[in-house]
């Protein structure tokens, strides 16, 4: 007691600290509806997650407060009350008390049922897409890399350009933005090439360890079409935070239209236009006046966000733009940078079907300008972001392999005109 008698300033500081930092841990606690939050639940398997949570915090609650309870009880009722409580003799100690002994091992063997319960039933419910809706599931695999996302879809097949120009079979995959059937049950495969990643959409299912020689799996549903944000959520090198994803769900008519689209090779836009395309978008058919018109992108801060507040209002919105091609394409820049992409050696690591590229170290980029982020969903997608990411990546993502294997062990270097290009080239694949 005479500690703090004689440090009472010091202690209602500290006290008054506890309380602000309190306020401000319990109002994070009330932003319950941000993009990773997954107090918003929007699927079954999310929505069971978060009952869990609440009965398990219920429980947990109930005996913090009786147990407390009970304490500050007993602290209050048999406190020294002078200099002669504090020297009196202990009074005569009891010997154990049946009744309280049996009823504790009642309460607490009571709790664990109550928690268990619930959490052996929603083990069983998100292993795996309930009997009843098996024959609606859409397939996925889902594989993690330092440090991004591949989606394979197996029951989709793709189409693209063998050397003869002849149009053949290919499978589907896309990188680091799912895109999903809303109101269907999706099974994901989930795999690792290289080290132990974590799959969460903290709105959707999650989270389920990718490991490597592993095969794990998880299932999940969007009850209704949304833009949801996804996160790896097992440490997994020094760019693990920058690691994440989008999953877009679509209702039935948009998610047939995506797939259509996304089964096509690469897009082209011709240098020489017809009469029609004319009319359709400026063409500008020479190089010379390409170079003229080489683009402005504007500097960033080291950690700079990379997103607009505009995306952040409504990013479904920003994917529906994105989904076809930009005013003011400009088709030289964009040839010249189809040509930049074998010559820099882009095409070792990336795929563009149609293109003749067909890397697979790196996301697969053939609709890549269809999708709202880049770098494994840390920017958004748009000519200023794609020319940051191509311009200095390892700025962006630290030890990310197109840096280290890419621009440093093959020496690697870019002209401004070069990263024009190769941003216009990227940005017309829709
Ligand atoms: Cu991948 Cu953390």
């Amino acid at each position: 007691m005479r500690l703090f008698n004689t440090t009472s300033k010091f202690s209602r500081l500290i006290g008054a600290a506890s309380a602000a930092a309190g306020t401000l841990l319990l109002s994070g606690c009330f932003w319950l509806d941000g993009p990773q939050s997954a107090f918003d639940p929007n699927g079954p398997v999310a929505q069971r997650q978060m009952d869990l949570f609440y009965v398990t915090c219920w429980v947990s609650l109930f005996i913090f407060v009786v147990v407390g309870g009970v304490l500050a009880y007993a602290m209050i009722k048999f406190r020294a009350r002078g200099e002669a409580d504090e020297h009196a003799e202990p009074p005569e100690q009891g010997h154990g008390n049946p009744l309280v002994e049996i009823s504790l091992i009642g309460a607490s063997v009571l709790a664990l049922v109550i928690i268990g319960i619930p959490t052996l039933s929603g083990i069983w419910y998100s292993y795996d897409v309930p009997i009843e809706d098996k024959a609606d599931t859409y397939e996925i695999t889902a594989t993690g890399y330092q440090w991004w996302f591949k989606f394979d879809y197996p029951g989709e097949t793709a189409q693209t350009l063998d050397p003869t120009g002849k149009v053949v079979n290919a499978p589907f995959s896309t990188a680091n933005e799912l895109v999903i059937p809303a109101g269907r049950p999706i099974h994901v495969n989930l795999r690792s090439i290289d080290v132990i990643h974590s799959f969460w959409v903290p709105k959707l299912a999650g989270k389920v360890d990718m490991m490597p020689n592993r095969g794990n799996h998880l299932w999940m549903r969007a009850d209704k079409p949304g833009y949801f944000w996804g996160q790896c959520a097992e440490f997994c090198g020094e760019s693990h935070a920058v690691m994440r994803f989008r999953v877009i769900a679509l209702g039935p008519k948009d998610f047939n239209d995506w797939v259509n689209a996304q089964m096509q090779p690469a897009r082209k836009v011709p240098v020489v236009a017809d009469a029609g395309q004319a009319k359709a978008q400026p063409v500008v058919a020479d190089a010379a006046q390409a170079k003229a018109q080489f683009a402005d992108y504007r500097t960033f801060r080291r950690n700079e966000a990379g997103y607009s507040s505009k995306f952040d209002a409504s990013p479904m919105e920003a994917w529906r733009t994105k989904q076809s091609p930009e005013p003011g394409e400009h088709p030289a820049l964009i040839e010249q940078g189809r040509v930049l992409f074998q010559a820099k050696t882009c095409a070792s690591c990336h795929t563009i079907r149609g293109d003749g590229y067909i890397g697979v170290v790196g996301p697969e980029l053939t609709h890549v300008g269809a999708r709202t982020t880049i770098a494994a969903g840390l920017l958004e997608n748009n000519r200023d972001e794609l020319h940051r990411w191509i311009h200095a990546p390892n700025e962006v993502k630290p030890g990310n392999t197109m840096w280290v294997a890419g621009y440093v062990a093959n020496n690697i270097k870019l002209t401004p005109e070069d990263e024009d290009a190769l941003v216009n080239y990227l940005q017309s694949l829709k």
